[in-house]
């Protein structure tokens, strides 16, 4: 989605913003630009299409200037085109980027034009920029008349402007869409994303909800809340250094991150568990009281993130007993739900500001749950600071549109939840045993994924086969439809073949009819209860001529041949075979892309954090 990179400073702003705007690719965009006040004077470029474009703009004549804002756009009100471009400027003295939507921007557009203000774009963003425009005309600072706009602006945003009133200020505004600054010397910065900015500063004050921020030249910061209070924020150091944005030795981000699940799944482990099994405290204070009151759960997320909850509810209903509804956001947030006592409110996300999933948690708030959790990947985010337990995946910035470790690490979380939940409820003998051996796997579990990983070049030959197909049929049982459901998306999301996910056991309600020797059929095969049934599921597929791709423990018996190919992975715990037979799935799918020549880490019209409706 949208990306906003703002800077006030000492020096020449133009590679900061640029550097900024490149480390925002990844959410996803379609086009970018940039506005520097140069001696007093508003001076702009913008390109359609990739960063790349702008840089070769800029290349040609720079923007030098010590205050500047900058954009990368994802096309929400009006077409993808330079002049849809952000900044917005009114009058060549205000300038204008903006995330999110102004909801109700016809009518301030109409009273706008009424006064005879001329619109150059289709946006909802060039209304900012004129009613802006009109307060400064008043003789309001930058700051004043931000403070004064935002009050008449409906939706969910985040701001960042210019005046050449002030030429040495930057003002921000955050309504329903993340936006932090980032804290120099002498220097500071304003971004969608603290990313952005690792180039310049690791130390960031998160916005909150209604913020308006002052930056001057100097590095001085002021932040006024909601009610135009001046308020100070925390200023935390950021975590995880600046590898992050980098690929390194990988080609794409998406490997790297692929490559990162054995590491990030220990971090997400660690000081998690001890001896006797799941630290219940890990998920906050609260935790023990709230997990022992729940009959029941109900889990809501978006995209990969509604995958894993799936999987949770096999875990939860199995492991932990507890009942448990999974659904999507944007189902969820318009329905009426029906919430029986002692229910238990659970998010996943790995952004934690995903629109829909952030708008579902303050509708249940209105819902009596007995409480909220958010397992979450970005601390300081929305969902987490709204949510009344918390605990964070730890898998580090991803930055491949297509989501891998957040998800590994999600299931890592939903696993712990599992435990937690049961063991909070009271355990009888058989069910503490089984709680032994979980944790004891979940202790293996980096190392097999390791072991799992090193099935990569004999996936990458077999993606020869996928490469001239445009469809595909992923199947699973229990817990692994899931799995089938994720491996699916994958291969939609980044190779833009057609793919869709069954439980095995539906294969002779519809889906059969299409299995042909063009179809190619991928089936998650654990050793586990429902191998036999699955195994006749697959002999179906073998009588009508379809190409079978297996993945399964060798020890299974069945046999590679020229109509089934066996991959085999490796072995642990049943309860952890669903994350462990992602890995397989996801190097799939990416080798299909490679194959294919796809724009990998940012898929066409897709973006990273969905933060619009
Ligand atoms: C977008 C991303 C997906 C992600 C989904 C939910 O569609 O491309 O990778 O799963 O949003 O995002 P969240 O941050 O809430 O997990």
């Amino acid at each position: 989605m949208c990306g906003i990179v703002a800077a006030v400073a000492q020096r020449n702003v133009q590679g900061i913003l640029l550097e900024g705007l490149r480390r925002l690719e990844y959410r996803g965009y379609d086009s970018a630009g940039m506005s520097v006040i140069d001696a007093g004077a508003l001076t702009r470029k913008r390109a359609l299409g990739k960063v790349a474009a702008l840089d070769a703009q800029l290349a040609a004549g720079a923007l030098p200037g010590h205050t500047g804002i900058a954009h990368t756009r994802w096309a929400t009100h009006g077409k993808p085109s330079e002049a849809n471009a952000h900044p917005h400027h009114s009058y060549e003295q205000i300038a204008v980027v903006h995330n999110g939507i102004i909801e109700n921007y016809e009518r301030l557009k109409a009273r706008l034009e009424a006064k005879g203000y001329s619109f150059t774009s289709e946006t909802d963003t060039e209304v900012i920029a004129h009613l802006m425009f009109e307060r400064i005309q008043q003789g309001l600072t930058l700051f004043d008349a931000t403070a004064q706009i935002v009050s008449e602006l409906g939706g969910a945003y985040a701001l960042g402007l210019i005046s050449t009133h002030e030429p040495d200020v930057v003002v921000g505004a955050r309504q329903g869409s993340p936006l932090v600054v980032g804290v120099g010397i002498d220097e500071a910065f304003l971004a969608s994303d603290p990313l952005a900015l690792l180039q310049v500063t690791d130390r960031f004050i998160y916005l909150e909800e209604g913020d308006v921020v002052e930056l001057r030249g100097l590095g001085e910061i002021r932040i006024r809340d909601r009610s135009g209070r001046a308020v100070e924020r925390p200023v935390h150091t950021f975590e995880h250094g600046d590898g992050a944005a980098h690929k390194g030795e990988y080609r794409h981000f998406m490997l790297k991150e692929i490559f990162e699940q054995p590491e990030v799944i220990a971090t997400a482990l660690e000081g998690r568990l001890s001896e006797e099994g799941v630290l219940v405290e890990s998920f906050g204070p609260e935790a023990q009281a709230l997990f022992a009151r729940a009959r029941q759960v109900h889990i809501i997320a978006c995209g990969t993130s509604y995958h894993a909850g799936l999987v949770a509810r096999y875990w939860l209903e199995r492991y932990a007993g507890v009942p448990v509804q999974v659904e999507v956001a944007s189902e969820y947030r318009y329905r009426h739900p029906v919430v029986l006592d002692d229910t238990l409110f659970v998010t996943l996300s790995q952004s934690g500001e995903t629109a829909d999933t952030l708008a579902a948690l303050r509708f249940a708030k209105t819902l009596g749950y007995i409480g909220s959790l958010a397992i979450c990947n970005v601390p300081g985010s929305s969902l987490v600071r709204e949510s009344d337990l918390t605990l964070m995946t730890r898998a580090g910035p991803e930055i491949g549109v297509a989501s891998t470790k957040a998800f590994t690490t999600q299931l890592v979380a939903l696993m712990l939840l599992t435990l937690a939940m049961g063991k909070a409820q009271g355990l009888d003998d058989a069910q503490r045993a089984e709680q032994a051996e979980i944790v004891a796997a979940l202790k293996t579990l980096p190392r097999v994924c390791q072991k799992a990983l090193a099935l990569d070049g004999a996936i990458e030959a077999l993606s020869q086969a996928f490469a001239e197909k445009h469809h595909a049929l992923f199947l699973g049982r229990g817990a692994h439809y899931p799995i089938a459901l994720e491996g699916a998306l994958k291969l939609k999301e980044i190779s833009y073949i057609h793919a869709e996910a069954y439980p095995a056991g539906e294969l002779k309600h519809g889906p059969l009819a299409l299995v042909d020797s063009e179809m190619p059929v991928i089936s998650v095969a654990p050793n586990d209860d429902l191998l036999e049934k699955l195994k006749s599921n697959l002999q179906e597929v073998r009588a009508r001529g379809g190409q079978l791709f297996v993945f399964a423990e060798e020890s299974i018996g069945i046999r590679d041949q020229q109509d089934v190919r066996v991959l085999g992975v490796p072995v642990i715990h049943e309860s952890l075979t669903p994350l462990l037979y992602t890995l397989p799935l996801q190097l799939l799918s990416y080798h299909v892309a490679v194959l294919k020549g796809t724009d990998v880490d940012q898929p066409r019209n897709l973006a990273k954090s969905v933060t619009v409706e």
